[in-house]
């Protein structure tokens, strides 16, 4: 090689202005075999490969459970769940299951956040829900009763629990009920709709279907749809101190047939089952009936949303921010741009799906929480375009320009209102020429202080397992063994947006590739992958240049960036690509 490789990492990066403080990638965590001994950063060693079914960390580090599935949220119930004899009204008061996104708010509200504090409120999103996990005893799926799959539905969600340390460490404080923050926010629990969507004709269908079919409490909220919040992904913290929860792979929460006639009537019904995927398979003589297709065919109308909930007050009712638009939601980052208006960015977690940002029409004001609250209901929903020169644009998705693009594509489909947009926004952004990426999962944006976006911005592509040929921002590798038109990208990438002016709120970017999942010590650019199926690509060189040293990695998820501008990178499903390891978490150095 003529040039180190941290020389050439640094020479490609250089080109696009830099950042000081954005690492090299030398990456620690699941090493390759052989290497987990020479590879090391930030004082600690990298992990051995492995497939234990436990959670390895460094030497000299350990772990403990603080909460599980299952543990009583309140006092007055016994501390761990019956198993087998979980109903719904027990697990509205325990911890949901299948955890995903993890955030912390520190126990009183301040701007900026407090970095040290002894009692912090910790938000968790149940993704979904393992029959096998609280119905050990049952013999065969099959045997599945209505009253266990209520209970089921009803550990996802969203947790939410007060935390405090002593000399002991960290500890769950329980609740009364009356007093304290835990809470349960289930399928079932009201919710509003708010912003331009919240009247679409579809949600007031679906709302009159969930609210007949779910009793209402005495003291429910106006307008309140008992239809909650499922399927919750990652999501993300605002400023003034709420949680965004993103509904994510919504579709498996409906089971049956689509109702032709429903569909024959509204063919828009029609393509959003395609494009979403749903129904998903189960019971439908068992399911809570509201999830049921045939019996309420606008029912996936009522997710795909992010969902802000104020984690400070246990009695306010979550809002389905509807100006966010409607898709398999990965995440919702926020950042400030440079005028202080509040920038959001979301993947769309699908094959050929689209990068989206949201840039609020006012400005967060540090001195008055209150006056933050509905900020995400006004704004503009934007879609990223990579051109092929690096360059990349975000294009505001509005009624007209939908309506036009489709009209000249000679699409039949037209968009009805800014509700009918929102509610359909992958539709509208692929007329209007949004990238269609490697399913984009976390972005997250690099802050300075008080929450000031500084530009570079870092999406997770995870993989795609089907297009064998690359966009802009999504690329191929190189192979000469296989025609390059022929690859799919199993091992995943991380992109770099850098925003125009380093302002979040700018309409352009450029791009370039961060990180190329894949093995950069690999001897082969190919490797079989579990089952023996399609081979996974897994060079790590992107333009001619490696994009990483150190470990390997496949599959990348989640993303963090730490006050030092360390990138912590999570991996979903490296282990198809790589047998012999876990997913892991990496880091770069500082
Ligand atoms: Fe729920 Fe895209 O991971
Ligand atoms: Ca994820």
């Amino acid at each position: 090689m003529a040039k180190h490789i941290n020389e050439l990492v640094a020479s490609r990066r250089a080109l696009l202005g830099g950042l000081a403080g954005l690492p090299l990638l030398n990456l620690a965590a699941c090493a390759t075999p052989g290497s987990a001994a020479s590879t090391s950063a930030d004082g600690f060693a990298p992990v051995a490969p492995t497939n234990a079914d436990t959670l390895t960390l460094p030497s000299g580090y350990s772990w403990k459970t603080l909460i599980a599935w299952g543990d009583a949220l309140f006092d007055g119930i016994p501390d761990a769940p019956d198993l087998d004899a979980m109903t719904r009204a027990d697990q509205e008061q325990r911890f949901g299951q299948n955890n995903d996104m993890l955030a912390l708010f520190a126990g009183e509200y301040a701007f900026p956040p407090p970095t040290t504090q002894d009692r912090l409120i910790l938000c968790v999103n149940n993704e979904y829900a393992s029959l096998e996990l609280a119905y050990p005893a049952l013999r065969s799926p099959y045997d599945v009763t209505a009253s266990q799959i209520e209970a089921l539905y009803a550990s996802t969600g969203v947790s939410i629990v007060d935390i405090a340390r002593d000399g002991a460490g960290w500890r769950v404080v329980k609740g009364d009920g009356a007093s304290g923050r835990n809470r349960r926010i289930t399928p079932f629990s009201p919710v509003v709709f708010t912003g331009p969507a919240a009247r679409h004709p579809w949600i007031i269908a679906a709302s009159a279907i969930v609210n007949a079919a779910e009793p209402a409490a005495a003291d429910t909220t106006a307008h309140a749809v008992r239809c909650g919040t499922s399927a919750n992904c990652a999501g993300g913290l605002t400023p003034w101190g709420t949680y965004l929860t993103a509904e994510e792979n919504f579709d498996g929460l409906f089971v049956g047939a689509l109702d032709t006639g429903a569909q024959f009537e509204d063919p828009a019904l029609a393509l959003d089952a395609a494009s979403f995927g749903y129904p998903g398979v189960g019971f439908t003589d068992r399911t809570p009936r509201q999830f049921n297709i045939a019996e309420n065919p606008r029912g996936p109308a009522l997710y795909g949303w992010i969902v802000e909930i104020d984690p400070y007050d246990p009695s306010s009712t979550p809002k389905k921010r509807t100006a966010l638009g409607r898709k398999k939601n990965e995440c919702a980052t926020t950042a400030l741009a440079q005028d202080g208006r509040v920038v959001v960015y979301m993947g769309d977690d699908q094959r050929n799906e689209h990068v989206y940002k949201f840039v609020s029409r006012g400005r967060f004001d540090p001195s008055n929480r209150a006056a933050n609250m509905d900020l995400l209901d006004d704004g503009q929903l934007y879609c990223a375009q990579c051109d092929e020169d690096g360059s990349g644009r975000w294009i505001a998705i509005t009624l007209a320009a939908a309506n036009t693009a489709a009209a000249a594509l000679e699409s039949p489909i037209r968009f009805h209102d800014e509700g009918d947009l929102l509610m359909r926004v992958r539709d509208a952004a692929r007329f209007l020429g949004a990238t269609p990426m490697d399913r984009p999962e976390d972005v997250e944006a690099i802050c300075g202080a008080n929450w000031r976006g500084l530009g570079p911005v870092l999406i997770a592509c995870t993989n795609n397992s089907e297009r064998g040929f690359e966009q802009p921002g999504n690329p191929r590798r190189e192979d000469a063994e296989r025609p390059h038109a022929a690859q799919s990208n199993l091992a995943g990438h991380i992109l770099r947006f850098d925003e125009t002016g380093g302002d979040c709120g700018a309409e352009t970017f450029t791009w370039d590739i961060f990180a190329m999942g894949g093995d950069p010590n690999a001897e082969s650019a190919s490797m079989r992958t579990r089952g023996g199926g399609a081979p996974a690509f897994i060079a790590t060189a992107y333009d001619g240049a490696p994009t990483i040293s150190g470990d390997r990695f496949a599959c990348p998820d989640n993303l963090f960036i730490d006050s030092t501008h360390r990138v912590w990178i999570a991996t979903d499903g490296s282990d198809f690509v790589f047998e012999d390891c876990n997913d892991c978490v990496l880091v770069t150095p500082s």
